[in-house]
């Protein structure tokens, strides 16, 4: 039995979809198990870059089974769409297996979603306005409607009723819109369901049984740690729980099913949305920083806001998803720099923080303390060794697994699969 778990420890789009795609040739099954279409991967197979938004990666690789599971929300029509452009492309999607017990995005989650954020103002949380705080607070409100209701035209009919009541009030009365018809909306979910209907499953007793026979299985996380519901900077966060322990509840199993966690981190940090970010960079090496890195979001198309590796928060999410090892992303952007800072406390009226702060006003106001490297400024996306690496690039790493108390496994040095190095054993 394998179960591994993949997370991101920052706030997102720390090159998952690249650490993912090397582990996909040796599992057989790939969960998503929270978040939705806000998340982004982009995966490089060969010639061909995909970017996938709901689909597990596992999608892309003919001896996986990709598993969207009971915690995730999801959008048919972006479902039907993602599954249809892979098609187009020649890969078979029929492997594909959908929990019935995952929520929809309904047309009325995307309206509020949009208005919600408008209505917010200065203070709004810069969503990916794919309907997810939505979805999930109906969830949570148990006006849900689930994968499985789509199998069944009358009680689909029957709870859309219930929940169409009050979100066509809340639009029309609250924010000036115009209500959502129910038949429309019957009519469009309804052929989503016959198109979907051969893949929703029980996939909690598929994955289970994987584990069971002794197939390895990849809890693929979506969005990071940092931006986890509960344990993030809240309320800038999205509304699951990306952490590895929301691998449990989302993809339908147990902790003892889950030996091997892997967390992911930029050799810097970004973060897009509203929120506080102290180790962000000043305008100048921010722009060093998105140009060298590329540092636009694959879902949105945003420009991403650029800094600082935080070791406070690093060391936090390390602990908080107790990670055998660590992967450090793009690290040959790092480059570009003669100096390289990395945060390795927070100060706030004269405290000084190197524990993640307990309250959200010390987080939102504190001044980060520094501590430089020095820089190698000599292209390292050759390295496939960790003696390639000039001996600046190797302290850096060293410094921050100190820092973090976490083993670094493996370093990459650009996109291409083969631009990856060991550095330490894991568990070492
Ligand atoms: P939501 O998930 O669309 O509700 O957005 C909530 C916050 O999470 C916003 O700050 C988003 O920018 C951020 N977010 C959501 N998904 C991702 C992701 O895949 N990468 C980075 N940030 C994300």
């Amino acid at each position: 039995m394998a179960g591994i778990a993949l997370v991101g420890i920052q706030w997102g789009d720390e090159g998952k979809g690249k650490i993912t795609d090397l582990l996909c040739e040796k599992v057989d099954v790939v969960v998503r198990y929270q978040g939705g279409n806000n998340a982004g991967h982009t995966v490089v197979v060969g010639e061909e870059r995909y970017a996938l938004h709901l689909l597990p990666t596992g999608i892309l690789y003919e001896h996986c089974t990709p598993v969207i599971g009971p915690g995730v929300v999801v959008n048919p029509r972006v479902l039907i769409e993602e599954m249809d452009a892979l098609s187009e492309r020649g890969l078979s999607t029929e492997r594909l297996r959908l929990s019935g017990n995952a929520h929809l995005i309904m047309p009325y989650h995307l309206e509020l979603d949009m208005v919600t954020e408008r209505r917010l103002g200065k203070n709004r949380l810069g969503t990916t306005k794919r309907g997810i705080g939505p979805a999930y607070a109906d969830k949570a409100a148990r006006i849900g409607l689930r994968a499985q209701d789509l199998l069944d035209p009358k009680i689909f009919s029957e709870k859309l009723e219930i929940a169409l009541k009050e979100k066509n009030l809340l639009l029309t009365r609250v924010y000036g819109r115009l209500p959502l018809e129910h038949q429309d909306i019957v009519e469009e979910y309804l052929a989503y369901g016959t198109r979907l209907a051969p893949h929703i499953v029980d996939t909690n007793s598929l994955v289970q049984g994987a584990l069971d026979s002794g197939r390895s299985v990849l809890f693929e996380g979506a969005q990071a740690t940092m931006l986890d519901l509960d344990h993030g900077t809240y309320p800038f966060v999205t509304s699951s729980n990306p952490i590895a322990g929301g691998a449990c509840a989302g993809a339908g199993v147990g902790p003892r099913d889950i030996t091997r966690i892997i967390g992911i981190s930029k050799a810097y940090c970004t973060r897009v949305g509203s929120g506080p970010f102290p180790s962000e960079a000043d305008p100048a090496d921010g722009e060093i920083l998105v140009e060298a890195g590329g540092e636009y979001g694959t879902t949105t198309g945003r420009k991403r806001r650029c800094g600082w590796f935080d070791a406070v928060a690093a060391r936090y999410a390390c602990r908080l998803n107790t990670l055998t090892e660590l992967v450090i992303t793009k690290l040959d952007v790092l480059s570009a720099f003669e100096k390289i800072k990395v945060c390795v406390a927070y100060e706030f009226e004269g405290d000084r923080y190197e524990d993640f702060p307990p309250n959200q006003t010390i987080f939102n106001k504190c001044r980060p303390v520094y501590e430089e490297f020095a820089g190698w400024s000599e292209d390292i996306t050759g390295a496939r060794d960790l003696d390639d690496l000039p001996k600046e690039a190797r302290a850096f790493l060293e410094g921050i697994e100190a820092m973090v108390s976490t083993t670094i496994s493996h370093a990459s040095v650009g996109p291409e699969r083969e631009q990856i190095l060991k550095v330490h054993e894991a568990g070492a």
